[in-house]
């Protein structure tokens, strides 16, 4: 009966262990959100011009849209997106964008020209470019609202 008791805790163990492992990691990554300076100022100057050239012409100069186009800045942007992951805007500019011709810009171009718009929608540039990989950039919440500072 004893032994048959500790096998059984030993199997929990055994099966828990690695969850744990798992849970402990899961906040790191999720802990990053666009205010967290997920692009360099650099990059979003390499995706200005690109913008200007693709997107510009549906989208407005100021990315605040056009006839048929919606805007890419202000509040009900930021609401679409909110919640999301900055994953999901690539992935949307990828399969989408530009609208007549789908797919032909490369993933460095896309993120490039998602710097530039995170840099339009004021939130802040840091040390490192956005990743290209759709899986990584899934990891980056959209928040539209500045998170309260940690106390
Ligand atoms: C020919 C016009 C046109 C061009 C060029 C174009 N778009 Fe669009 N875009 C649209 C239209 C129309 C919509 C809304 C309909 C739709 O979703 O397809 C849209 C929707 C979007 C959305 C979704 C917005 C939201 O809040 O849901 C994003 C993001 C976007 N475009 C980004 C881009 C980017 C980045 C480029 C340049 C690489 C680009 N678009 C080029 C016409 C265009």
């Amino acid at each position: 009966m004893r032994r048959k008791y500790s096998a059984a805790i030993l199997v929990l163990a055994a099966i828990a262990a690695p969850l744990c492992l798992l849970r402990a990691q899961a906040p790191a990554s999720e802990s990053r959100s666009v205010w967290d300076g997920v692009y360099t100022e650099e990059q979003a100057k390499r995706g200005e011009p690109i913008y200007h050239k693709e997107c510009a012409a549906c989208h407005g100069d100021m990315l605040t849209g056009g006839e048929s186009a919606p805007p890419l800045t202000g509040g009900a942007f930021l609401a679409n997106w909110n919640g999301l992951t900055v994953g999901d805007l690539f992935d949307r500019i990828r399969k989408t964008m530009p609208q007549t011709n789908p797919g032909h810009l490369t993933r460095q171009q896309d993120a490039d020209i998602l710097a530039f718009m995170l840099s339009v929608n004021k939130f802040p540039a840091g040390k490192t470019e956005l990743y290209r990989q759709s899986e990584m950039l899934k990891e980056i919440r959209f928040e539209a609202e500045k998170p309260a500072p940690k106390k």
